[in-house]
């Protein structure tokens, strides 16, 4: 089984934990919620807890630990000026959301970022339409750093039954006698580009992680729950059902780009992958990233260091005249012929009840999230 990030997987939950009610609260957001749960069941190995200044500094200036480790997104904790007044180092807070104490965490530091400096760094613009820069603009000013103890798990909605933690996602693999395992990332419907360089990448591998992101998305982006259902039609209708495993990643989206990239690939690896797809403009938005940026940015480190191996893949498209999936690798025609959509037409389509063709997407996916979709719309009253 391959080694978690930095040697050891993480395991900060304790849930028989006596939470001191005189401690101070902390509110966490979204955001940070999911991240003190992946930092407990060590998703963020070798991390223990929210970072420290010096850690900070350096993922930002360097994307490496402090100790030399690569590590490319920041894992931070924000409070107003008002909450980190009140907090001393040393002391011990309840990390509270909705009114639930979910864990505590002893203060080491507490520090002002350099917001600008971080935009800049980490999503490589300030744009404060850029949604990860939004976020981060939008939430408090300090940030408080130290190691983290889980009391409480969050909340699960219907899909329960796939929140794998790491060393749940590393037994499974062994007990169906993969040794090789690839990862992959999304936040989207599975259509047959991503299908594609999945199938592609397990002709190469035992098993495939399908691994959706289901942690705070964008607005726009289609919810987890709709994403859910398509993924199982999907698996029952194309896939080896003995060769892929569905679970959920409980991050939140920061639509970084490159730097999400390394992040998701590392990530998957503490959850027993040996391999990751990397494609086309990986965690990116508009048009703030180089469409290869997410492939490129793994050539600042030596592939040990990373530990997982990257399948680089092209920009995926049906090829009317080769009457299959490629890449300008492996199909020769031009462009006219190739099926590619954007985002917004399939949006659009979908909307107004109409198939994408299925060369796009399969039928019984587009078919869920037509009916997904009306329900949302029936529900908003449009
Ligand atoms: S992401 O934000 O999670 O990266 P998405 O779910 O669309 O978005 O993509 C999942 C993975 O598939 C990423 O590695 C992405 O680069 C890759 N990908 C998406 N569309 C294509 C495509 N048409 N060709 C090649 N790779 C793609």
């Amino acid at each position: 089984m391959i080694k978690p990030h930095g040697g050891l997987l993480i395991n900060r939950v304790d849930t028989d934990y006596q939470v001191d009610g005189r401690n101070k609260q902390v509110h966490l957001d979204q955001i940070a919620l999911s991240d003190l749960e992946l930092l407990a069941i060590g998703g963020y190995s070798p991390l223990t807890g929210f970072m420290n200044m010096e850690d900070y500094q350096s993922v930002i200036e360097t994307m490496r630990l402090e100790n030399g480790l690569p590590w490319s997104i920041p894992i931070t904790l924000p409070v107003s000026e008002d909450t980190a007044s009140d907090i001393e180092i040393g002391s011990t807070v309840n990390l509270v959301h909705d009114n639930t104490v979910y864990g505590v965490m002893t203060v080491t530091d507490m520090y002002i970022p350099d917001k600008h400096k971080e935009a800049e760094k980490v999503y490589q613009t300030i744009d404060a339409e850029h949604p990860g820069v939004k976020k981060l603009l939008e939430r408090p000013n300090v940030y408080l750093g130290g190691p983290i103890t889980l009391v409480n798990y969050p909340q699960k909605n219907r899909f329960a039954a796939f929140y794998l933690e790491p060393s749940e996602t590393r037994e499974a693999f062994r007990q169906l006698g993969w040794k090789t395992t690839v990862g992959f990332q999304t936040r989207n419907p599975v259509h047959r580009a991503h299908e594609y360089i999945q199938k592609t990448a397990l002709e190469s591998v035992d098993g495939l992680l399908l691994h959706p992101l289901v942690g705070e998305t964008k607005a726009g982006d289609i919810p987890s729950e709709l994403r859910m259902e398509c993924y199982h039609v999907l698996l029952e209708n194309y896939y080896p059902n003995d060769r892929v495993f569905l679970s959920v990643f409980p991050a939140a989206m920061r639509y970084a780009g490159p730097r999400e990239a390394i992040f998701h690939a590392i990530v998957r690896k503490n959850y027993g992958c040996t391999h990751f797809i990397v494609g086309r403009d990986h965690a990116g938005v508009g048009d703030y990233y180089g469409t290869y940026d997410a492939q490129k940015i793994f050539n600042n480190f030596s592939e040990e260091e990373i530990g997982i191996k990257i399948f680089r893949f092209e920009n995926s498209f049906y090829c009317n005249k080769c009457e299959s999936m490629g890449t300008s690798k492996t199909c020769p025609h031009d462009i006219e012929h190739h099926v590619s959509l954007s985002g917004t037409k399939v949006r659009a389509m979908l909307k107004e009840g109409k198939l994408p063709p299925k060369q796009f997407s399969r039928p019984e996916v587009a078919n869920k999230l037509i009916e997904g979709m009306s329900k949302t719309l029936t529900e908003a009253g449009q």
